[in-house]
């Protein structure tokens, strides 16, 4: 992973850009850009992506399975960015299934498109953005209470390709093992270690129904389980969790 870096110092979107090139190019191909003009998160938000602040970066996979198995990809991608960060010092936190937060703000989302045919997959787009150097001014009325930088957390400006590199290791060494054989082990153990979510009380999203439960555990298969107020425990496959209160 990241043999071939393409670098932008402007893009749309890098999960765009790599949907176009993904046909073309190899597994592990890295598309990053300076700034997004057009930053997309889930659920359609967008993503602030001011230039030169942040790591705003798509890879591209090919995995040999089936679609359902994607969500483990962003598992992956979670727990290599929190080791990551560890490797430069920095403690950060996974709230399952695609945040990193630090001191209970989002400092990363990651955001996993993929496109499939008779049940396989043709190619994943791990798309990843880090707010690394982004200042107070850099965050709108809206997210000044949900979201941080690590420049804001650590009070110091942080090398941007050393902390590529760091994460791009991790991710090499998380993935290989689940795409040889399906191992996701050592991803789930650095999900469940650093879970924000594990013990508290969340609400989950998902289609048009909303929950209130406690957050139990994360199960071998990455799933999160949960113990609703009626009582019954049920596994989430994906959706939207927030914590409550926060
Ligand atoms: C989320 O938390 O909602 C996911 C955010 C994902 C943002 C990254 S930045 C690089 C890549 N390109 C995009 O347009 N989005 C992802």
């Amino acid at each position: 992973i990241g043999r071939n870096v393409y670098y932008f110092d402007s893009l749309s979107s890098t999960n765009n850009k790599a949907k176009e090139m993904a046909l073309k190019e190899k597994e592990g191909t890295i598309i990053i850009a300076e700034e997004q003009t057009k930053g997309r998160g889930r659920l359609g938000r967008n993503w602030v992506s001011p230039k030169g602040k942040g790591i705003w970066m798509s890879i591209i996979l090919k995995p040999d399975m089936i679609p359902s198995e994607v969500a483990k990809l962003t598992l992956i991608g979670a727990a290599a960015i929190n080791r990551g960060l560890e490797a430069m010092g920095i403690n950060s936190y996974i709230k399952w299934p695609n945040d990193i937060l630090i001191e209970d703000k989002k400092v990363c989302g990651i955001l996993t498109e993929m496109s499939c045919e008779l049940n396989m997959i043709n190619y994943v787009i791990m798309g990843i953005g880090i707010n690394v150097n982004l200042d107070k001014e850099d965050f709108n009325r809206e997210l000044k209470d949900k979201a941080t930088s690590l420049k804001l957390v650590t009070g110091k400006k942080i090398d941007r390709k050393r902390l590529i590199g760091n994460i791009l290791n991790h991710l090499e060494n998380l993935y290989i093992p689940f795409k040889e054989r399906g191992d996701i082990s050592k991803t789930i153990r650095i999900s469940r270690e650093k879970s924000i979510l594990i013990g508290r009380e969340i609400r989950v999203i998902t289609g048009d129904k909303e929950l209130i439960g406690k957050a139990l555990s994360i199960d071998d298969e990455g799933q999160l389980v949960v113990e609703f107020k009626d009582g019954r425990v049920e596994k989430v496959f994906s959706g939207e969790v927030s914590i409550r209160g926060l």
